[in-house]
């Protein structure tokens, strides 16, 4: 396993690869959702290129990136036995150069969700993402299903900036009790974490609903929102039914649909969903 830090030692490693490559790009503080992400590249592709960096540009004001965890030492050693190729794991100042001043924005596809409460967040996802596609020139790049919009925003992306890559969306890892994986479940206490199961217990209930013949996609956002409810510790955010691809908000469920919520844990903002259909 190489790895890389400048722009130019990764392009060499890179440019030696024959066959396909797979990029899989992290922010790090590795767990179960990333490895999957990485074997499914292995299966697939006959190089993998894991990249780790801690994007500042995806961090709003209120948001901690110092705060952010990292064990670099540790993700090493998680990634070696999977026979990744490659981990390039840039400085800031390599991804932003000074003077640094070309953004990537998708438009409506950001406005709500995540975008709504997160302001600049996906432009910074959008931007950081383009340009490890650029410098790291996949044939596949793997992103999980848990952070559903940006999943769907670096799809479009993809399309609409013609990258000549195929974007992988891979399911959502959970704990045993349905918890998802996310590095940020390491902030909840012993409590949160026990009631963090109230995320997958609220969409499994307005999916038990959906599959009962249930299309008023108002009747599936109440039901998410009163099991929330029953939890103390959690405070919703927003829960929505959308459209899988425009990410609107439906009245009437017929396509793929995206079930979605952001909840607050205590100080821990966590997020998770189900697609329908
Ligand atoms: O999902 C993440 O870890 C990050 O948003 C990503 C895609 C690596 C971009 O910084």
């Amino acid at each position: 396993m190489k790895i890389a830090e400048t722009l130019a030692s990764m392009r060499e490693v890179r440019l030696s690869f024959d066959g396909t490559v797979g990029l899989v790009p992290t922010m790090g503080y590795l767990h179960e959702g990333h490895l999957s992400l990485v074997r499914q590249a292995k299966a697939e592709c006959n190089h993998v290129v894991v990249t780790i960096f801690v994007n500042p540009t995806q961090f709003g004001p209120s948001e901690d990136l110092s705060k952010y965890p990292r064990d670099l030492d540790r993700d090493l050693k998680l990634l070696e036995p999977l026979g990744v190729d490659l981990v390039w794991m840039p400085t800031a100042e390599v991804m932003y150069p000074p003077g640094y001043q070309t953004w990537v924005e998708v438009e409506a596809l950001t406005k709500g969700l995540e975008g709504a409460m997160r302001t600049g967040h996906f432009r910074g996802v959008a931007t950081v993402v383009a340009k490890l596609f650029n410098a790291t020139q996949p044939d596949k790049a793997y992103f999980g299903q848990k952070d559903a919009q940006q999943a769907a925003v670096i799809r479009r992306m993809a399309v609409d900036l013609s990258f000549p890559l195929e974007v992988i969306v891979c399911p959502t890892v959970r704990e045993a009790d349905g918890l998802a994986m996310s590095s940020r479940n390491k902030y909840l206490n012993e409590f949160e974490r026990k009631a963090a199961t109230i995320l997958f217990r609220s969409l499994s209930a307005a999916k038990k609903l959906y599959e009962s013949g249930e299309r008023n996609a108002e009747s599936l956002r109440e039901t998410m929102k009163e099991v929330l409810a029953s939890e103390p510790l959690a405070q919703m955010q927003y829960v929505s039914c959308a459209d899988y691809d425009s990410l609107e908000e439906l009245d009437t469920v017929s396509g793929k649909t995206l079930l979605s919520m952001a909840v607050f844990m205590g100080k821990t903002r966590l997020i998770d969903n189900f697609v329908l259909g």
